[in-house]
């Protein structure tokens, strides 16, 4: 083994260390998210949404293979489909920005427009119940809000 190969081992060894103990430097990728926006929402009425994102991302037949760009887009909503661990990922909140609670009919109805689609509320409702319609996810409210 060259001198160099073998710096460039330690320095590949160093780094799997560091990505196993999740100190990585960039993003990690979360298992699961607890989704309490307490920007968005000055209060949470409904009992608090647990988010799988791991279950969400494996593979199937473990999770549900379903591929980041199906809910991380860019700033023109262009589906983000290389995302990885350590980039930079923002939050829904940052780009649907609008605040407060809307009602069913909103995410329940025919698509909103982009105005609409301001609001984090109808922003987050549309893609996890949209995608549920189509592949048969939960759509009852007590399905997702269910941490007391
Ligand atoms: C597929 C999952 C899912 C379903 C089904 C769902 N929600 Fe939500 N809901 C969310 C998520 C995610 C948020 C964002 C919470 C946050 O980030 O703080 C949210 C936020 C809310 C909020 C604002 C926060 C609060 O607690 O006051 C209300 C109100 C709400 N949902 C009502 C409903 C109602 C009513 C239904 C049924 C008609 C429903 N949701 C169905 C996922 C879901
Ligand atoms: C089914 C929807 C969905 C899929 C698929 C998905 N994500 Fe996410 N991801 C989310 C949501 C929702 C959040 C929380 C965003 C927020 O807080 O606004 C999140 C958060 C993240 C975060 C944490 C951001 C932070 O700063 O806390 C990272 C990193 C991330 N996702 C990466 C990925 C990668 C990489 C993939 C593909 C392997 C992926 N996601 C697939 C919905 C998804
Ligand atoms: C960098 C800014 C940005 C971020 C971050 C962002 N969005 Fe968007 N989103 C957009 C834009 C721009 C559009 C296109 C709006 C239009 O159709 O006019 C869009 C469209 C959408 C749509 C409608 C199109 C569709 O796919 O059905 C949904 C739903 C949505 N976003 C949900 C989310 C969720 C959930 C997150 C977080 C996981 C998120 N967005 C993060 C900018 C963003
Ligand atoms: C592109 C498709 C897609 C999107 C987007 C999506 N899901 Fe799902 N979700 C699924 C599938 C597929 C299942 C599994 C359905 C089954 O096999 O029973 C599922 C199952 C679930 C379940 C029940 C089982 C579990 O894993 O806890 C919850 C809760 C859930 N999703 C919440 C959410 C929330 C909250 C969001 C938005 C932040 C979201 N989903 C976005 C496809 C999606």
């Amino acid at each position: 083994m060259s001198k160099r190969l073998g710096i460039l081992s330690v320095v590949g060894c160093v780094i799997a260390v560091f990505l196993a103990a999740g100190l990585y430097a960039g993003t990690n990728i979360p298992d699961t998210v607890e989704m309490k926006n307490e920007k968005a929402f000055d209060q949470h009425r409904m009992p608090i949404v647990e988010f799988s994102h791991q279950k969400h991302t494996a593979d199937k037949p473990d999770g549900y293979g379903v591929s980041c760009g199906e809910c991380h887009h860019d700033e023109n909503g262009e589906p983000l489909t290389d995302l990885k661990a350590g980039d930079e990922v923002h939050h829904c909140f940052e780009c649907h920005s609008g605040k407060g609670a809307g009602t069913p009919k909103d995410f329940m109805g025919p698509p909103p427009d982009a105005e609409a689609l301001n609001s984090y509320y109808t922003a987050v409702h549309v893609n996890c119940v949209g995608c549920h319609k189509k592949q048969d996810g939960p759509k009852a409210c007590n399905q997702c809000h269910t941490k007391k």
